[in-house]
């Protein structure tokens, strides 16, 4: 197919849901994209968060060509063993009592935790979410969200959820009422901008849950394996949640969700309660698996620290010599640099020269790359975006 074919064929027979570039790739390898013409970008928000590892990792793939060739998909009618040794896995670096339940997205593993938390509520059903977090675009995850552009045209939203102030605990406090059961967050927000979770405001958050007889929920859906430098970002903080949900980069750019749920709650989710037909596949495992012994044999949490670390010092050099540049924040390899203005025509030129970021938020450009990004790749991203703001007028 000839370019101008593709996005015919999207024109015509796709629906138009998504804000697009016109980019057509064919082959990804670490930190690299290669379009259709063969020209090679620097991956800096590989996979929309899905992409931790970089691309085509080898691990990963091995280990699906080897599951794909024995056995492809069982229902969870059955046992089969990849997702008996991922639970296991995911309950050992988790260093507590979960268990899990998988799905195949994000939006997936939020619907389950909420309806965990409606069951383990016995009638108390309301849950407090916070202004700029996302939880995903299905009908509970999208009415959990605190930005009501998401939410336009979708009325009646599901009910249950009040949106308050984040990182303030007073507010969090007068959003309960006698049918709280829950709250739930994001440690870093990432489609609302990188804002990150103040330390004690999620101490304290803990204590109150555990006085008000709360589940704490947090989404790590775009955090989790390794992208703040931890495996799970709530272990950057020092506590432990009741629930925590996981997706993107958890099988290395295939589709999975799963939610970990303290093992005294997690079993009132009883044969016959909830369910997903493909959750937990044998080849999804597998590949979940190998992320997983890639992370800690690449040591890619300490890596990750470490670039970080490089990017946003490199990045706060940029601050110092362009004012357009209000704020420089991140944890980890999850970094946001806060424009006084829309961040999209800044991407379009870095893409032009190369480089793919992000922008969320309006006016926040997400950069997030690989976590075993190399000190080279950062350099030459960093000098490809000191041209771009260069030419910002
Ligand atoms: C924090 C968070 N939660 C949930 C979701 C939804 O995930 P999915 O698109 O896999 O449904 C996203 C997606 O961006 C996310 O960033």
């Amino acid at each position: 197919m000839k370019m101008e074919e593709v996005f015919k064929s999207y024109e015509d027979y796709v629906i138009p849901s998504y804000t697009k570039l016109p980019l057509i790739f064919v082959k990804g390898k670490g930190s690299y994209l290669w379009d259709v013409q063969g020209k090679k970008y620097l991956d800096f928000f590989p996979g929309f968060g899905a992409g931790n590892l970089g691309h085509c990792h080898t691990k990963v793939l091995s280990a699906v060509r080897d599951q794909i060739a024995k056995l492809v998909f069982v229902p969870n009618t059955y046992y089969n063993v990849p997702q008996a040794k991922l639970a296991k896995e995911l309950n050992y670096w988790a260093k507590n009592d979960f268990k899990a339940f998988f799905c195949n997205s994000g939006a997936e593993a939020n619907e389950a935790a909420i309806k965990l938390s409606r069951k383990f509520g016995q009638g108390r059903f309301e849950m407090i979410t916070f202004e700029n977090s996302f939880h995903g675009r299905t009908m509970a995850a999208l009415s959990a969200t605190g930005q009501t552009k998401y939410q336009q045209g979708f009325s009646p939203l599901v009910e249950g959820f009040k949106v308050v102030k984040f990182n303030d605990l007073n507010a969090v406090k007068s959003g309960i009422t006698e049918d709280t059961v829950a709250v739930m967050l994001e440690l870093v927000q990432g489609e609302g901008g990188i804002n990150i979770a103040n330390k004690d405001f999620i101490l304290d958050l803990r204590k109150l849950c555990n006085e008000k007889k709360l589940l704490l929920i947090i989404d790590e859906v775009q955090t989790g394996v390794g992208r703040t430098g931890k495996m799970f970002a709530w272990q950057n903080y020092g506590i432990v949640p009741d629930i925590f949900t996981l997706a993107k980069s958890l099988a290395g750019g295939l589709p999975i969700g799963v939610m970990m749920a303290r093992k005294d709650i997690a079993d009132l989710l009883t044969p016959g309660t909830h369910a997903s037909t493909f959750g937990g596949g044998p080849v999804i495992s597998k590949a979940a698996l190998a992320v997983l012994t890639a992370v800690a044999d690449e040591k890619l949490l300490s890596k990750a620290n470490k670039a970080g670390e490089y990017l946003l010092a490199e990045l706060s050099k940029l601050q110092e010599k362009y004012p357009l540049i209000k704020d420089v924040r991140g944890l980890g390899l999850m970094c946001g640099l806060e424009l006084d203005r829309e961040g999209r025509p800044i991407v379009e030129a870095c893409i032009k020269l190369g480089l793919l970021i992000n922008c969320t938020h309006g006016s926040v450009l997400r950069i997030m790359p690989a976590l075993g990004v190399s000190k080279k790749e950062i350099d030459k991203a960093v000098t490809i975006l000191d041209k771009v703001l260069k030419e910002v007028k």
